[in-house]
C-alpha cells in the first residue's frame, strides 16, 4: 500500500472497492494495528493507530475477510463475550445479541457451535460479533463476500441502520453494494488509492468506463 490518503466522516460509510491483491486488506490491518505502516500514520477518532492501539480496540468492530471465530463457541457465547468487551451491561448485550442475530437470520442457530454453522451463517456471525455495543468505528473486510442474495439484502438494510451509530468502512468487490452504501466510494488498485467520491461524482466522471 503506497501514498493512501483518505478520510472518513462521522457516521457515513466508506467502501473500499479493488480487485484481488489491490491492498483492501492491507489497508484495514494497518488501522486496525495488525500491521505496522513502513511510513505515514492513520488517526481513528484523532488517536494514533500505532500509538493508541489499545484505547483505540474499544471503540472498534472488526470482520475479518476470513472468519476468526471460536469453533466450540455457539453464536450466543460469541455476541456475550464480544458485548462484554464493548464493556456492555449483561440486559442490553441480550437484547442486542438477540437483535443482531434476529436481523441476520441466525436466530434458529443461536445456540449452534460456530464450528458447525455453513459458510455464509459463519460469516453472519462474524459480521454480528462486530457490531455489538455499537462501536464508534466499524471495519467490515468484505463482509458480504459468500452470502446468498436474499442475506445480502438483510446485511445492506442492518448496515444502513447501523451508519447512525457508526462510522463503516467496508471492502468490496461488488459495484452494485457500493453504489448501494456508500455515502463515499474509494477505489484501490496496486496499492494506490485511484480514485476516490460519491458513486455520483464517480459516475459522473467515469461513465464511460474506467480502467484500472
Ligand atoms: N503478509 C504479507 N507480506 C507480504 N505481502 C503481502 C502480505 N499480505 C498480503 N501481501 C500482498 O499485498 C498485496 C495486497 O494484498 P491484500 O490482501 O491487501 O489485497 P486485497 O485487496 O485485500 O485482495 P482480496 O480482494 O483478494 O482480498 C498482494 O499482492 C499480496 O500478495
Ligand atoms: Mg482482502
Amino acid at each position: 500500500v503506497d501514498q493512501l490518503s483518505s478520510q472518513v466522516e462521522d457516521n457515513t460509510i466508506f467502501c473500499l472497492l479493488g480487485h484481488n491483491g489491490a491492498g483492501k486488506t492491507t489497508s484495514m490491518s494497518i488501522m486496525t494495528g495488525g500491521l505496522l505502516p513502513d511510513s505515514g500514520w492513520a488517526t481513528i477518532a484523532g488517536q494514533d493507530v500505532v500509538r493508541d492501539k489499545a484505547k483505540i480496540r474499544k471503540s472498534l468492530g472488526v470482520c475479518p475477510q476470513f472468519d476468526v471465530l471460536y469453533s466450540e463457541l455457539s453464536c450466543w457465547e460469541h455476541m456475550l463475550l464480544y458485548g462484554g468487551m464493548q464493556a456492555m451491561e449483561h440486559q442490553q448485550c441480550e437484547e442486542e445479541a438477540r437483535r443482531l442475530l434476529s436481523c441476520l437470520s441466525l436466530s434458529s442457530k443461536a445456540h449452534q457451535r460456530a464450528g458447525y454453522l455453513s459458510g455464509g451463517q459463519q460469516r453472519r456471525l462474524s459480521l454480528a460479533v462486530a457490531l455489538i455495543g455499537d462501536p464508534k468505528i466499524v471495519l467490515l473486510d468484505e463482509p458480504t463476500t459468500g452470502l446468498d442474495p436474499d442475506n445480502r439484502r438483510k446485511v445492506w438494510k442492518l448496515l444502513q441502520a447501523q451508519k447512525q451509530k457508526s462510522t463503516i468502512i467496508l471492502t468490496t468487490h461488488s459495484m452494485e453494494e457500493a453504489d448501494l452504501l456508500a455515502d463515499t466510494i474509494g477505489v484501490m488498485s496496486k496499492g494506490k488509492m485511484q480514485v476516490q467520491g460519491t458513486s455520483l461524482e464517480l459516475k459522473q466522471a467515469f461513465g464511460t468506463g474506467y480502467i484500472l
